[in-house]
């Protein structure tokens, strides 16, 4: 018997020099090679590069690589102040200077909106306040734990963990735990992470996880907004959602406040509302004669945004997943929800009692995937006067926002913000209208 023929093209480990083209949608750019399309990391638009192959795709479909030598280098290109740097998984942007890295982003959700939604919208990508030149921003951060009791960060793709005595991007007070500098001998056996939150009241929390999970998952931190005239504490678990970036969740709320322009009165729906944080500030804005309804699937934090909102007699917390809510799908039985987790197409349910027909306004703020179509038609169908999406992932918004336009919601205003810098990723906080 014959061995069968490899495939043609790259394999993982070659080298090429290629000449780099566009940034794509996870922060690679795309480069071409024979006929073969790569997706190279580490590198800029207009450069070329020594590139070594990391992962060949199925079917040879597409290649990823990373670039190990600059042949000719972007003007946008600046030495990187971390010197983990290429190796840590955490930033891919430490190598292109910080007006540029907003610049690239704000191509992405361009061409992310147009690809998928049909939209051509001039994108700007804003600073927010609370980090020095792009470091020392990270309120919240995982290290990862190795076989060998080691404390670091994950390389890029790898299970393995590259042991590291800072972190740049995290804030001062995150490193002044320590954590990174605890002997082996006192790290348990069964931790495989420590997660550590900088809140904005009260000392650090180093909460030690295991495979199963926290093993204190009851520590909670109180969060402060404030946002125009509006001011909130929030009980919001350690481990839970919270906006890592120190100057996200005050401008988001003032913006998302501005963008819906609530009248006292109106009905309002926080949908994937977390603890509560933009129900909390819409309910302050509709007044005892408005009403808010915030749904949010996690236990925890659905708990928390009962006791958040327990202020407001205008305010209601719906547990449950958003699509459940609805009545598009079924409710399953009530297990611990897992954070984030997207709901399969079920069968169909009953609709939630304090879903009312019509809403005034609705704020969307779904997980990385997205709120998706049913959910979007669903929202569309309570005919809304204004709809505020926000939105961690370009992506799954262009795709969300083409079926609004199918439901007849237009977008009306887009801002886009860096709360991540020196990594890929991008928040966008959008207003749509009828
Ligand atoms: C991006 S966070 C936003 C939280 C909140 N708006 C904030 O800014 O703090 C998304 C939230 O949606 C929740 N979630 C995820 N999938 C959900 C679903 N299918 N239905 C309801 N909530 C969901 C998560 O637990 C998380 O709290």
């Amino acid at each position: 018997m014959t061995a069968p023929a490899p495939e043609p093209g790259l394999s993982v480990g070659e080298v090429v020099t290629v000449d780099i083209g566009p940034i794509a949608h996870g922060g690679h750019c795309v480069a071409r090679h024979e006929g073969q399309v790569l997706f190279v990391r580490h590198t800029l638009p207009g450069e070329r590069v020594r590139a070594r192959v990391t992962e060949v795709g199925s079917g040879s479909r597409f290649v990823r690589a990373d670039a190990i030598e600059v042949v000719s280098a972007s003007p946008d290109r600046v030495p990187a102040p971390c010197r983990y740097a290429g190796v840590c998984g955490g930033c891919d942007f430490q190598h292109v200077d910080l007006a540029a890295q907003r610049r690239l982003k704000a191509t992405v959700v361009r061409e992310q909106l147009q690809r998928l939604a049909r939209l051509d919208i001039p994108v700007e990508v804003e600073a927010l306040a609370g980090h020095r030149d792009g470091l020392r921003w990270r309120t919240r951060t995982e290290f990862a734990v190795g076989p060998e009791r080691e404390i670091g960060m994950r390389p890029h793709r790898s299970h393995h963990v590259l042991p590291v005595d800072d972190c740049l991007i995290a804030r001062e007070e995150v490193i002044a735990t320590g954590v990174l500098h605890r002997p082996a001998e006192r790290v348990p056996a069964d931790v495989v992470a420590f997660d550590v939150i900088a809140p904005s009241v009260g000392e650090p929390v180093v909460v030690p996880v295991t495979a199963q999970g926290a093993t204190e998952a009851a520590v909670a931190v109180t969060e402060v907004v404030e946002a125009g005239g509006f001011r909130g504490e929030f009980e919001v678990a350690a481990r839970g959602f919270w906006q890592v970036h120190p100057g996200a969740a005050g401008r988001f709320v003032e913006l998302a406040v501005e963008m819906l322009a609530p009248r006292a009165g109106e009905r309002v729906l926080d949908l994937y509302s977390g603890v509560g944080v933009f129900a909390a500030a819409l309910a302050e804005a509709v007044g005892p004669t408005g009403e808010v309804i915030a749904v949010e699937s996690d236990v925890e934090a659905s708990a928390h945004a009962q006791a958040n909102l327990a202020a407001y007699d205008n305010a209601v917390v719906v547990r449950a997943r958003v699509d459940e809510a609805f009545g598009i799908t079924a409710r399953r039985s009530r297990g611990p929800q897992r954070r984030g987790s997207r709901g399969g197409r079920g069968r169909p349910g009953t609709r939630h009692p304090l879903i009312p027909p019509t809403a005034d306004l609705v704020l969307l703020d779904p997980p990385r995937t997205g709120a998706a179509a049913d959910v979007c038609r669903a929202v569309a169908a309570l005919s809304p006067r204004a709809i505020v999406y926000v939105a961690c992932d370009p992506a799954a918004l262009a795709r969300d926002l083409a079926t609004f336009a199918d439901s007849g919601y237009a977008v009306r205003t887009l801002r886009a913000f860096d709360a991540f810098p020196m990594t890929h990723h991008v928040e966008c906080i959008v207003l749509l209208e009828r």
